[in-house]
């Protein structure tokens, strides 16, 4: 048994923000943006929508996609729930017409798609949901201190969806083996200080701008890279496969150079690196599923999809593209 993709959708807000616009506020050029990042633009969600809007946006794409609305999960993959409490996904569920099913958050931050993937395998290998959706959707802009050079031009907002169904392994649109990990101890690299119920938002943090997410740019640079290799690996052992029997690399979008050094690493020659951090910036959980529906992928490619985000977690899984159109 395993989870095969049946259909997927995407979202994003209206309005566009280059690395122009940017400069106009903060001390960068569009130059060291592109140069340091490969990003040049990104779309950033107005003042008023939240995390729930693009969700259900991208989910009525993927359900349209894979034909029909007969879902009885629904996982939220995101970093930037509506409110803390409760998770966003039942909302969604609700908003998108799905009834009573079953719905929640996974928070596993850049990596949140692949294991809220996981966790829909794991939904359909046990019976408890037969059809899923599967979203990854964030308002990274919400959470980034628009002061801070050094994060502000790294983030973007947006949502992708997929509908898994019960399947064989060895049907086109199968998902797996998996390969999930995390590193509790390097927490501090990449978190929003205050916010949670360790420190609660005060006047002090407020000054301190511990309310933002406060991210060491190099250490988590280097962490990318060494995770997402390793972690490729592992999967790519794990199903027998070699690098030669991946057509298409789709990481995780943080940015162009670590996608290139996991690229490189690894031995994926250039045109099969699937890359769109120019035009969203860095969108973390959202950002495989905005890939996957922007690459124009083929029938029968097979993909490795590998992310990295803060916790430090990662994962890795592979996959065969199957028939289906993105909506
Ligand atoms: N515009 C202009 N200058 C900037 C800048 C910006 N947006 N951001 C940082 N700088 C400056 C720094 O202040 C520093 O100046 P200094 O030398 O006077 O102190 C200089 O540029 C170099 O900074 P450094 O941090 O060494 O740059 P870098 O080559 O490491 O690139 C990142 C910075 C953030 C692009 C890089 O570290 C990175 O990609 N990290 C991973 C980020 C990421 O993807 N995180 C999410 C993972 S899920």
């Amino acid at each position: 048994m395993s989870a095969v993709l049946e259909g997927i959708g995407k979202a994003v807000p209206p309005r566009v923000v280059t690395n122009a616009e940017l400069a106009q506020t903060l001390d960068t050029t569009d130059e060291w943006v592109r140069t340091r990042t490969g990003i040049a633009q990104r779309y950033v969600a107005e003042r008023g929508s939240g995390t729930a809007d693009l969700a259900v946006e991208a989910g009525a794409n993927a359900l349209k996609s894979a034909g029909g609305s007969d879902v009885d999960a629904v996982v939220l993959a995101t970093t930037t729930p509506d409110r803390i409490v409760p998770s966003t996904a039942p909302e969604v569920a609700a908003r998108l017409g799905l009834g009573t099913i079953a719905a929640f958050d996974v928070n596993a931050v850049c990596a949140g798609f692949v294991y809220a993937l996981a966790t829909a395998a794991g939904l359909l290998a046990t019976g408890v949901a037969d059809r899923v959706l599967v979203i990854g959707a964030e308002v990274m802009t919400r959470i980034t201190d628009p002061t801070d050079r050094g994060t502000a031009v790294l983030f973007g907002d947006g949502a992708g969806a997929v509908v898994l169904r019960r399947g064989d392994a060895d049907e086109p649109g199968a998902i797996g083996p998996f390969d999930l990990g995390s590193d509790g101890d390097r927490a501090d690299l990449l978190a929003i200080p205050a916010g949670g119920s360790r420190r609660p938002v005060d006047a002090t943090a407020l000054a301190e701008r511990a309310n933002y997410l406060f991210m060491d740019g190099k250490e988590v640079y280097r962490q990318a890279v060494t995770r997402m290799v390793a972690s490729s690996r592992k999967v790519l052992d794990r199903a027998g496969w070699t690098i030669e029997d991946v057509d298409r690399l789709v990481g995780h979008q943080a940015n162009a150079r670590i996608l290139s050094a996991v690229a490189d690493r690894l031995g994926v020659p250039e045109d099969r690196r699937v890359s769109n951090v120019a035009r969203y910036g860095n969108t973390s959980a959202a950002s495989i599923p905005l890939a996957l529906a922007d690459a124009g992928l083929r029938p029968g490619e097979r993909l490795l999809l590998t992310a990295f985000g803060a916790g430090m977690s990662w994962g890795s899984t592979l996959m065969t593209w199957p028939e289906i159109t993105a909506a």
